[in-house]
């Protein structure tokens, strides 16, 4: 099963930070990918643009090294295809507080393509590039422009920035990338639920018990200390992709695949979602280890009360999930890497192959990495002779599998988002309010935290999380499926 790849419009896509860490090791890569997929059109124009001095050359050199670091098998295996790609490259130094090369980089842009402009920047940047883009004429009413998360701290920067990017874009020419979107199983999530019969009459708390959505990392924070340390698990995962993910499953099927059709249906989620009673919060900070130093080694900060660790039991107020607790939780240092949706139905109202047989849930499980795939667990008997027993068995909707040979193509997050970028399509965006109504539930959680002057739970590096976050799940009879790549 090869996917069938059409060519984008042309394009000229101007990197802002176009030397910097993301675009080195997603946004290049990615577009590097599309290239040799055949879907960037001949004409493309990829421009980075950055602070520092560089003629094309030396950064098209930047961009090589870049991508055979970043860009994985395919990049390797595809490695002559590199100096055509490269042919699209070109970079302009650009003073993003200043004035100068804002007018070199006006000359570089073609009047009749497709305009993109990616602030792969700080979010303190946006404002004066989105001024420069107008003031210096390069922006026109069709420009698109591309912003990364953070998208605000709270809920009043947030408000803030919205406000900076409308005083020169339309809402329609903004592109808020939460690359969780751009993964090939959640866009798979919306195939399964809407695209097929079998699961909606089931989709409710009727029917599901409860919903786990984890996401586990094993690296800790790395060199981004000082940033994560600001931010913690709540506003770097939580109030962005975990949010998404749950609103995915939770929302109701949009009349059409249409950016605000999906939109308005994921802000409804957002706006039923309950506060969170402090209670249902489990903070933690992984401690240090025989080899590895603890969170607060890592930010450089004895006295830190970030969390690295966070798990939470949701409550959505509507008529579908009322009684069905969504419980949330993701984290660093812990024991494999792994993104997992689980949808756990209830049990069935009586057995009536008694409980010797033993009592099985339906578990539809939805991995978002490693091993990208949908699982459906249904019980069978257990074959051979012995009696009736139960036993569980995976219906395996593994895109592995299915797709063979070429299962490695799956496409990045990110390239797939830039392509959509260019085609206009901001199904995979999320819109302004959408991002506001994110940080109003976000906010009184941290403000309540905080105010307690709450002490995150230390956890061991390689566990599943401090020891409160299983009592959690199991006050309520309930437990966590396990954390395993
Ligand atoms: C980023 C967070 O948005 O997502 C990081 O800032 C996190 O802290 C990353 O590591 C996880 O993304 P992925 O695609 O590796 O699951």
């Amino acid at each position: 099963m090869v996917s069938r790849v059409i060519p984008v419009e042309t394009f000229d896509l101007v990197i802002f930070g176009g030397t910097g860490d993301l675009a080195r090791r997603k946004i290049l890569p990615g577009l590097f990918r599309r290239f040799c997929s055949g879907q960037m059109p001949d004409n493309a124009a990829i421009i980075g643009a950055a602070r520092s001095e560089h003629d094309d050359a030396e950064y098209r050199q930047i961009v090589r090294d870049a991508i055979v670091e970043f860009g994985g098998a395919q990049a390797k295996r595809d490695a002559g295809m590199l100096d055509g790609f490269l042919e699209h490259v070109s970079y302009v130094a650009v003073d993003i507080k200043g004035e100068s090369g804002w007018m070199a980089l006006a000359g570089r842009l073609r009047g009749d393509v497709v305009r993109a402009f990616y602030f792969s920047v700080g979010p303190s940047l946006f404002g004066d590039i989105a001024e420069r883009l107008h003031a210096f004429g390069l922006a026109t009413s069709d420009s698109r422009i591309v912003v990364e998360k953070p998208f605000g701290h709270d809920l009043e920067s947030a408000r803030t920035l919205n406000a900076t990017l409308a005083k020169h874009f339309a809402e329609t020419q903004i592109y808020r990338i939460d690359h969780y979107l751009g993964k090939e199983t959640v866009q798979n999530l919306m195939a399964v639920r809407f695209g097929n019969m079998l699961f909606e009459p089931l989709w409710n708390s009727q029917y599901v018990d409860h919903v786990q959505i984890t996401v586990a990392e094993t690296v800790g924070v790395g060199g981004r200390g000082a940033y994560y340390d600001k931010s913690g698990a709540m506003r770097d995962m939580v109030q962005n992709h975990l949010m998404q993910l749950l609103c995915l499953i939770a929302m109701e099927a949009p009349a059409k695949f249409d950016p605000d059709a999906v939109r308005d249906e994921k802000l409804k989620v957002i706006r039923a979602l309950n506060p969170v009673d402090y209670h249902h919060i489990v903070r933690g900070q992984y401690a240090a280890s025989d080899h590895d130093p603890s969170y607060r080694d890592d930010v450089d900060n004895a006295r830190s009360t970030t969390e690295s660790f966070i798990a939470l039991k949701v409550m959505i107020s509507n008529w579908r999930w009322a009684g069905t607790p969504f419980y949330l939780r993701t984290g660093k240092k812990l024991r494999a890497r792994t993104s997992e949706i689980a949808v756990v139905f209830k049990d069935t109202p009586h057995s009536i192959f008694g409980e010797e047989a033993g009592r099985h849930r339906n578990v539809l499980s939805i991995q978002l990495q490693p091993n990208e795939g949908i699982t459906l667990g249904v019980t069978i008997k257990e074959p051979g002779p012995g009696g009736m027993r139960l036993v569980d068995v995976p219906l395996d909707m593994t895109f592995a599998d299915a797709l063979g040979p070429d299962a490695e193509e799956v496409p990045d997050a990110y390239e797939r988002l830039i392509m959509d970028v260019i085609r206009g399509n901001q199904t995979l965006f999320m819109r302004g309010d959408e991002v506001l109504a994110a940080w109003a539930w976000t906010d009184p959680l941290i403000q309540g935290w905080t105010s307690r002057r709450e002490v995150p739970k230390p956890y061991d590096a390689g566990s599943s999380g401090p020891e409160d976050a299983l009592m959690l799940m199991h006050r309520d009879g309930r437990r966590w499926r396990d954390i395993r790549a």
